[in-house]
């Protein structure tokens, strides 16, 4: 059972079965996420190139799976516009309300204000609206929990309580490279299947992940 409480002035999701596990908390301004914008993030380098990013060049990103806004911000802070979508409200409130803290802050404020936005929907249909030509669409959809699932860290463990299975995931690839105007890129486990079994024009593989990246018109 999860519930979403006011704490210290930041939304919280709250599992009240278990005791004594800390609430999930989005938050761009102070720890492991900031902490990421300071000092570097390993996968930093590997999503950028992902992306498309080079010197000079910082495409315009719509995160069509946004979660816990991690990526998403990672690649704001690397230069892209980012715009999130997130389909599950509780997810969308959360990243919200980060967005909100992390917009008034003094340090990364005019960043946030610039770089990242969200709409709260099912991008299947919200990739339709979004607010610059999209030519970076990047998807990282739930993939089915590992059967030792105490060994999922605790916030993803809470997410995929939360947000389900995303079953739907290649229909969302399909609707994706109708609409990405450069490139698809879709995060995977490293030994997942393609989605929607189709085959990507190259991946960048790092130990737990894989990115596979579809160029449009290639
Ligand atoms: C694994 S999480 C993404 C984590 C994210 N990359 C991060 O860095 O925090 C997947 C998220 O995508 C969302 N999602 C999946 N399919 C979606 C869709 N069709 N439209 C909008 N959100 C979707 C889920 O609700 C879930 O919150």
């Amino acid at each position: 059972m999860y519930s979403l409480q006011m704490k210290d002035q930041r939304l919280v999701l709250i599992d009240q079965t278990e005791n004594g596990i800390a609430p999930v908390v989005i938050d761009f301004v102070s720890g492991k996420t900031a902490y990421r914008r300071k000092y570097g993030h390993a996968g930093g380098e590997v999503i950028s190139r992902a992306v498309g990013i080079k010197k000079g060049i910082r495409p315009n990103v719509v995160d069509a799976t946004a979660g816990l806004g991690r990526d998403a911000f990672v690649l704001a802070t690397l230069g892209c516009c980012v715009h999130m979508i997130e389909r599950s409200d509780v997810m969308a409130k959360l990243l919200d309300d980060a967005l909100h803290r992390a917009a008034n802050d003094e340090k990364i404020g005019a960043l946030i204000q610039e770089k990242l936005s969200l709409t709260c929907g099912d991008s299947r249909q919200a990739l339709l609206h979004v607010p610059f030509e999209p030519e970076v669409i990047y998807l990282d959809p739930m993939f089915p929990p590992k059967e030792k699932s105490a060994l999922v860290k605790k916030d993803m463990r809470m997410l995929q309580d939360v947000v389900g299975k995303d079953e739907d995931a290649d229909e969302l690839l399909n609707v994706a490279l109708k609409i990405a105007t450069n490139r698809v890129v879709v995060k995977r486990p490293a030994s997942a299947d393609f989605l929607a079994e189709i085959k990507p024009h190259t991946s960048i593989k790092t130990k737990k992940h894989r990115f596979d990246i579809y160029l449009i018109h290639a």
